[in-house]
């Protein structure tokens, strides 16, 4: 038996990196997924090919979750489709990586209608499914760039802000109706994203990242997925508006970023 039997879980984002990761442990662990992209179709449905060839149950729903109907028919889809929902782990998220000087408004506000409005949107049509069913689950993901600053991350690191203390105020609101609410916060994680934003120097940006992680090595998508499990399972039942990082220590150290992107 697995940890997630018989529950239902959407994880935005799960085309690729950390979302992939997480939605095919999930699976493993007995839960149908909702594998969501936005425009990895291929990828996502890739995704769902494994899981079902794994014997695991799976389906790919696409959605721009910046635009209100769109999250909106991905949940309709999903309440027709599965019937309810146990588990939302908000994980998609994108941004313009500029210094807050070139940040132009459509950049701001893409970030934060993704990353901060978006979420508003899908726990407001998630909440009442988990009510329906007695409990639920809501991971919400923050990152390295909340609690220190990195070069070119103002928009996004702003966002993720956002989205911890909203976490707290979602934990104390949906509490009473049985949905836990936490964040976990990936430190350096090896993905798509990590290569974009560090551009050619991202194997130099490596290196240093594991000499100042006391744990001495980058982190995996897997590793984020363990603790999503764990925040998606009964063992954390007792466990609610926490903020969970996931980076081998790397907070512990002052940080290798300064003079190592490709910001200008
Ligand atoms: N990687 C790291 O080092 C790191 C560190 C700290 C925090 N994080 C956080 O961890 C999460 C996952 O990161 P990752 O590195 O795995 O990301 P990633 O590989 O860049 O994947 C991002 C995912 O978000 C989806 N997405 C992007 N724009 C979207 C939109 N408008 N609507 C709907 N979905 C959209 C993408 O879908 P498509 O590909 O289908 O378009 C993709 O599945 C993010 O919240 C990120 O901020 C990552």
């Amino acid at each position: 038996m697995g940890l997630l039997q018989e529950k239902i879980a959407l994880v935005t984002g799960s085309s690729r990196g950390i979302g992939r990761a997480t939605a095919e442990l999930f699976a493993s662990q007995g839960a149908t997924l909702v594998v969501h992209y936005h425009k990895s179709e291929h990828q996502a449905k890739d995704v769902v090919s494994r899981i079902r060839q794994s014997g695991g149950k799976a389906i790919s729903i696409g959605a721009n979750l910046e635009e209100p109907d769109a999250i909106d028919a991905l949940f309709d889809r999903i309440q027709s489709e599965l019937g309810g929902l146990d588990i939302l782990m908000a994980n998609a998220a994108a941004t313009a990586f500029k210094s807050i000087m070139d940040l132009k408004p459509h950049h701001v506000n893409r970030t934060f209608n993704l990353v901060f409005s978006g979420l508003i949107h899908a726990v407001q049509r998630a909440a009442p499914l988990m009510e329906a069913r007695g409990s639920g689950r809501i991971i919400t993901v923050s990152g390295h760039g909340t609690p220190f600053t990195l070069p070119g991350y103002a928009a996004i690191g702003s966002a993720k802000g956002a989205v911890e203390t909203l976490t707290r105020y979602l934990a104390y609101e949906l509490g009473p109706k049985g949905i836990t609410c936490n964040s976990i916060a990936p430190g350096v994680i090896a993905t798509d994203s990590a290569r974009y934003y560090m551009g050619e120097r991202y194997d130099r940006f490596d290196r240093e990242v594991r000499l100042q992680t006391p744990l001495g090595r980058i982190g995996q998508p897997e590793d984020v997925a363990r603790v999503a499990l764990f925040l998606a399972s009964p063992l954390s039942d007792f466990v609610t508006g926490q903020v969970l990082r996931v980076d081998g220590g790397l907070t512990l150290s002052s940080g290798p970023f300064e003079n190592m992107t490709h910001v200008e």
